[in-house]
């Protein structure tokens, strides 16, 4: 596991470089029952890190049409507002601004 993980520099260079979206752990489609099961389509979602991942998309396509998402960097946050640029719920912001 990187060392760099936890520093919002080392995203910021990182999506510098990976410019196509990429999602870590799986694609929607691998959580959709879950999600199905626990979220009305109606109620109000924060992807907190949303990093580059198309499961706000996915979700959208899913007529789950309230989600919001944060991430720290600012690098992800602006190609991702320019990717949806009809929905931008997209904002710069740390969890730290929530806990601290
Ligand atoms: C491992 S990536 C996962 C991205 C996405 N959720 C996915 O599943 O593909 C972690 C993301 O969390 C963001 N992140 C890490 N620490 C954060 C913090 N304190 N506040 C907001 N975002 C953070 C990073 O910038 C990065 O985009």
């Amino acid at each position: 596991m990187s060392v760099y993980y936890g520093r919002v520099s080392y995203w910021d260079e990182r999506f510098s470089k990976e410019l196509q979206p990429f999602d870590w752990y799986a694609r929607f489609g691998h959580f959709k029952r879950f999600v199905v099961q626990h979220l009305k389509r109606s109620d109000y979602i924060l992807i907190v890190g949303c990093g580059s991942s198309r499961f706000t998309e996915e979700l959208y396509n899913s007529e789950y049409t309230s989600v919001a998402n944060i991430d720290y960097s600012s690098v992800v946050i602006k190609q991702q507002a320019e990717r949806h640029q009809e929905k931008k719920r997209f904002a710069q912001c740390s969890v730290a601004a929530f806990v601290a």
